[in-house]
């Protein structure tokens, strides 16, 4: 229990740069409180105490602003940043080491009884103002950006951001970079289309981007062979294009 709650003051010293010592915490940090109040009154819930644990939670909400459901499942080093107008529905299921920032909903979508609310992997983070909807499931690590309506689930280790929520795909963005370079290479400007805007035209040029590269690549590794088995094709260098070196060597 002492060794819980050690866990619980030192995590925030992990994640919160402001924290200076364990008594600030421990008296001046509403998360630190409310996960507090909530080990208390899920203890009273799984023992049968509805209303007690009812009314533990309550008070919590009163003293914190934090509203935490006492039917609520929470893991080890669990922290809320700020804390204000965070809920947390009764059929929540929180791993271990996941933050959540002030404003944050874990809700429900449907008014039947039953699993309803999110269930977090460990170490994910909640951005401030999320919303987190339905009884999906948010992997181990994910991220979901502040003021996120989330109402899908989302795979381990990915960060979603929007409303509603789209996963920040870091290897489309190289993608398009790629593309970007080689229509700037043959004089091809797609007047802004981007992939959520799809253009039919543009789709297609792109591709044929993506075909150019390819030939590209083919020719050049073609001529290395010729040319390391010494055998003279007449090189020309192709035009560099700075992105396609920088790809070829990942
Ligand atoms: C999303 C978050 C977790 C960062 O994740 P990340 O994987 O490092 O992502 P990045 O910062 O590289 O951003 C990736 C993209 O998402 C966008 N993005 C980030 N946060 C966003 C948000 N909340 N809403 C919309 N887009 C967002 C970025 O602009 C970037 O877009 P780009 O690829 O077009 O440039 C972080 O921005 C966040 O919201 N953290 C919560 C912090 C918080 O609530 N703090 C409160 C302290 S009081």
């Amino acid at each position: 229990m002492l060794a819980r709650l050690k866990e619980d003051i030192s995590c925030v010293f992990a994640r919160d740069p402001a924290a200076q010592s364990a008594f600030e915490v421990v008296t001046t940090y509403p998360g630190f409180h409310a996960v507090l109040i909530h080990r208390c009154s899920h203890w009273l819930w799984l023992r049968g105490f509805r209303w007690a644990g009812r009314y533990v939670s309550f008070l919590g909400r009163w003293l914190t602003g934090i509203e935490i459901h006492p039917g609520a499942q929470i893991g080890r080093r669990f922290f809320i940043d700020h804390g204000m107008g965070v809920v947390i529905g009764e059929t929540a299921v929180i791993g271990d080491d996941c933050t959540l920032y002030h404003g944050v909903t874990l809700g429900g979508t449907s008014w039947n009884k039953g699993k309803r609310h999110p269930t977090l992997g460990n170490g994910v983070v909640i951005g401030a103002g999320a919303k987190v909807l339905g009884p999906i499931e948010i992997g181990d690590g994910a991220r979901v950006g502040s003021n996120s309506v989330v109402v899908k689930s989302v795979p381990v280790g990915v960060t979603v951001v929007g409303i509603p929520a789209h996963i920040v795909d870091a290897k489309a963005k190289q993608e398009k970079a790629r593309r970007d370079a080689m229509a700037q290479k043959i004089g091809f400007d797609a007047y802004g289309a981007t992939s959520d805007m799809p253009d039919p035209i543009a789709n297609a040029i792109n591709l044929m981007l993506d075909h150019i590269h390819q030939l590209d690549k083919q020719i050049a590794d073609m001529q290395q062979v010729l040319h390391d088995a010494g055998i003279d094709c007449h090189r020309q260098t192709i035009p560099a294009l700075d992105d396609c070196e920088i790809k070829d060597k990942q």
